[in-house]
């Protein structure tokens, strides 16, 4: 039988809890997607329309 992979991103750690809990539930193994650079908490400012996540 395929093993089955629950890859995910999260930028603030809410998506990882559920990928974890995911994960163990459905036998997964379980790989966190990295930025190649980290975002940082003005990078993730949706308020603010030239931050990165904006952009
Ligand atoms: C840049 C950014 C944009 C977001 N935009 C939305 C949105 O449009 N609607 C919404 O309901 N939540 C939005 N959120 C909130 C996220 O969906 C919420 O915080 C979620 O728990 C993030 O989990 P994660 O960081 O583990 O992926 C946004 C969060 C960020 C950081």
């Amino acid at each position: 039988m395929s093993k089955t992979l629950a890859a995910y991103f999260s930028a603030s750690g809410t998506t990882a809890k559920v990928a974890e809990t995911l994960a163990k539930a459905a036998n997964a193994d379980v790989y966190e997607i990295k930025p190649a650079v980290p975002y940082t908490r003005a990078d993730l400012d949706w308020t603010n329309k030239k931050s990165r996540s904006s952009r």
